[in-house]
């Protein structure tokens, strides 16, 4: 079974990480059913430079006519003088409507090996495993807004947020399908206290949740949420939000496992998934060798999960990241006393011996 993964390395250390990513799915995909076809093609500032254009069409064919896309990162100050129609981000917005990317799955785990990176008490962080599942297609990311315009002699801009009850349910109804394989239990997070598109969302949340009988739902308004994953993050299973929300919380969760470097995401829709770490292109540390593929290669471990039917592979992929951890092995950003430290290189070539 040929499966066909494009690979976007983007920017800053984007290449460096993917590479040890594509490595590692290349041997533990050996031996299976599947046969892997890596295409690779530019997108982000590295576009910006060959094309003009952050997302050429061309990029976005191939990927269209993929199984998966797995993506390093785009952007860094470089291309910050660029028009906003033209940044690197542009590439990962485009690229999220353009395959209806409408869900982003974002795993928060704490790794026993990595506790005492923590920022928060071992007892407060030891435990966490959320699934933070963030709508991608919708809100205030893609309402109409104006950058600039004069009211009775004052600059204004504008952005609107903006959800219907279709966009709520399909998400709302996939945090469920995942949170019935997990703990069965729904935070779904929202400002319905002061929005109408959150009193929306709460009321399409509470139906959808209606088909799935063994699931329990909670309301949190978004400031609340934000508190309590700083101070019991271990009574959360799944969360939903949507893409503003999402994006500011899914940091926040990210950070107190104290290794945003790890963490990976998935985005899923109709079409091909796109899978990368949730840490950006780091463009001062990049070229130097020294960046942490970790949270790429539990990305590349996603990927086989949600878009190329291999629970197994991927399950082989996480077990040996975790080793490999447990043994001691750090890239610099991890790096303390008493462990081992090792380039981007060797850290793929561990995983790699583990698998
Ligand atoms: C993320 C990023 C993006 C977002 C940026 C790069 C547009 O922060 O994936 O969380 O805001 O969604
Ligand atoms: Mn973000």
């Amino acid at each position: 079974m040929i499966k066909k993964i494009v690979v976007i390395p983007g920017d800053g250390i984007g290449p460096e990480i993917t590479e040890q990513a594509v490595k590692i799915c290349r041997a533990a995909a050996e031996g299976s059913e599947i046969d892997l076809a890596f295409e690779t093609k530019y997108a982000g500032g590295a576009a910006i430079d060959r094309y003009g254009e952050p997302l050429p069409e061309d990029t976005l064919e191939v990927c269209r006519g993929a199984d998966a896309i797995l993506l390093g990162a785009v952007g860094g100050p470089a291309w910050d003088h660029v028009a906003p129609a033209l940044r690197p981000e542009k590439a990962i917005l485009g690229l999220r409507k353009a395959l209806g990317l409408y869900a982003n799955l974002r795993p928060v785990r704490v790794f026993p090996a990595l506790v005492s990176h923590a920022p928060l008490k071992a007892e407060v962080v030891t435990g966490v495993d959320m699934m933070l599942v963030r709508e991608l297609n919708g809100g205030i990311y893609y309402g109409s807004r104006s950058e600039s315009e004069i009211v009775n002699g004052v600059e204004e801009a504008w952005d609107t947020e903006l959800y219907n009850t279709a966009e709520v349910t399909r998400i709302v109804r996939l945090a469920a399908q995942i949170a019935a394989k997990r703990q069965s239990s729904v935070v779904s997070v929202d400002k319905a206290n002061v929005l109408a598109s959150s009193r929306l969302w709460r009321r399409t949340a509470e139906t959808v949740v209606r088909e799935f009988p063994n699931i329990k739902l909670n309301h949190l308004y978004v400031d609340n949420c934000a508190m309590q994953i700083v101070l019991a993050p271990t009574q959360f299973d799944v969360i939903v939000t949507n893409n503003l929300f999402g994006d500011i919380l899914s940091d926040e969760a990210a950070v107190i496992t104290g290794s945003i470097g790890m963490l990976p995401s998935a985005s899923i829709g109709d079409g091909p998934g796109l899978y990368e770490p949730i840490h950006g292109s780091a463009p001062d540390i990049a070229g130097q060798g020294i960046a942490n593929p970790l949270g790429t290669i539990l990305s590349a471990a996603m990927m086989f999960r949600y878009s190329l039917g291999a629970e197994e592979i991927a399950v082989k992929i996480e077990q040996a990241v975790e080793k490999v951890l447990a043994e001691g092995y750090r890239t610099a950003d991890l790096f303390k006393q008493g462990s081992s430290k090792v380039t981007t290189d060797e850290m793929g070539q561990q995983v790699l011996n583990h698998l």
